[in-house]
């Protein structure tokens, strides 16, 4: 017995893992464990013989259960300090100081407008940018014989010969997402609809691929003047002054009547723009009363609603406001310009703690 103590108990102590003390355990009070068999002879013994040797075998039965559960502690234990040294952190160390990325322009901007139409009670509706001819044509009250449908402008699907459908498009702008909103949720309506859209163009203010922002608010009283105010409040809201005058010239759009176009006034003084004064207009896009024809297809009865439209361009509103002067190098992924005239993350424009703070 006494061999046995002297041979596990150092073993035990030594142990490197806990899979030695688990082989250790077993071939000391396993099953077939050395001291197990030893146990079992206490059969063939003499009662005399087995009142000694009983009470000792138990005895070192228990101590080297003990050294073992207290091994397998100590193990542990040191495995928890080792992993505490390894995952030990400073917290003291200051952030990265590179920030990762940033917010492109275009997502800014569309960020900041949704912002401003939110405030305004708008909410943001969404469509597809493959579209039907019927959704970015037809529905819009521009017939096929309309200069807006000629191959020039317009990116057209891929039709298998012998298929004779009009061929889907790349929409070419967000003007078809007001007929499926409206089809969609009916009338009384109030929506915004920022998105990309597509056209053949490429120079230096013009991109095949741009962005677009649609507005709708159809009800039973709405007039040019609802549209003036909510275009001036955008303006004013957007470029972060106190007021923008907003000027409607007269112009043309199958799917508005009246149509105008918005411009914002403002100054050129030695090439820099100003806006909100001046003798000077920018353009800055398309509106008008929504045609009766367009409501109809979108599903509204025209005799008791009316609407008003608009279409801004994103891409030149952030120009406008940013002082971007290409177009092109928005879409080539240039980290450098993307570093320079990108936004922070973590700052989301906000219309309570100012757009582009
Ligand atoms: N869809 C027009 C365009 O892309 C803009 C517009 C929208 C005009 C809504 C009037 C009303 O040119």
């Amino acid at each position: 017995m006494d061999d046995l103590r002297s041979k596990y108990l150092p073993l035990i102590a030594e142990a490197a893992d806990e899979a030695a003390l688990e082989d250790l355990r077993v071939q000391a009070v396993g099953k077939k464990g050395e001291i197990s068999l030893k146990m079992r002879e206490l059969g063939k013994m003499t009662p005399e013989e087995r009142q000694v040797a009983g009470p000792a075998l138990n005895a070192l039965k228990d101590e080297v259960h003990s050294a073992l559960a207290a091994k397998k502690a100590a193990l542990a234990d040191a495995a928890l300090d080792a992993r505490l040294r390894e995952e030990w952190l400073d917290v003291t160390l200051p952030a990265r100081p590179s920030r990762q990325g940033t917010v492109h322009p275009i997502s800014q901007v569309t960020d900041e407008v949704s912002a401003i139409f939110a405030n305004l009670g708008f909410s943001v509706a969404e469509g597809p940018q493959i579209e039907s001819d019927w959704y970015n044509f037809d529905a819009l009250n521009i017939p096929g014989h309309h200069p807006a449908r000629g191959e020039m402008d317009t990116f057209y699907m891929h039709r298998d010969e012998g298929d004779n459908r009009p061929p889907h498009v790349l929409r070419t702008h967000t003007s078809p997402v007001q007929i499926r909103s409206m089809q969609e949720h009916g009338a009384p309506i109030r929506i915004i609809c920022p998105g990309r859209v597509y056209r053949s163009d490429y120079d230096q203010t013009h991109t095949p691929m741009f962005h677009q922002i649609e507005g709708l608010a159809v009800d039973k009283d709405i007039s040019m003047a609802n549209l003036k105010w909510c275009l001036e409040e955008f303006a004013a809201a957007f470029f972060e002054l106190d007021h923008i005058e907003v000027r409607f010239r007269a112009s043309h759009f199958p799917f508005t009547e009246p149509s105008a176009e918005i411009d914002f006034r403002c100054s050129w003084v030695d090439g820099q723009l100003k806006l909100g004064e001046g003798d000077d207009w920018l353009e800055a896009g398309g509106s008008g009363m929504v045609h009766p024809k367009v409501l109809a297809a979108g599903g509204i009865d025209p005799e008791v609603y009316q609407g008003f439209a608009f279409g801004l361009g994103i891409d030149r509103l952030a120009m406008l406001k940013y002082g971007i002067p290409d177009l092109r190098p928005f879409f080539d992924s240039d980290l450098r310009w993307l570093k320079h005239y990108g936004f922070v993350p973590l700052d989301r424009p906000d219309l309570t703690r100012g757009l582009s703070a």
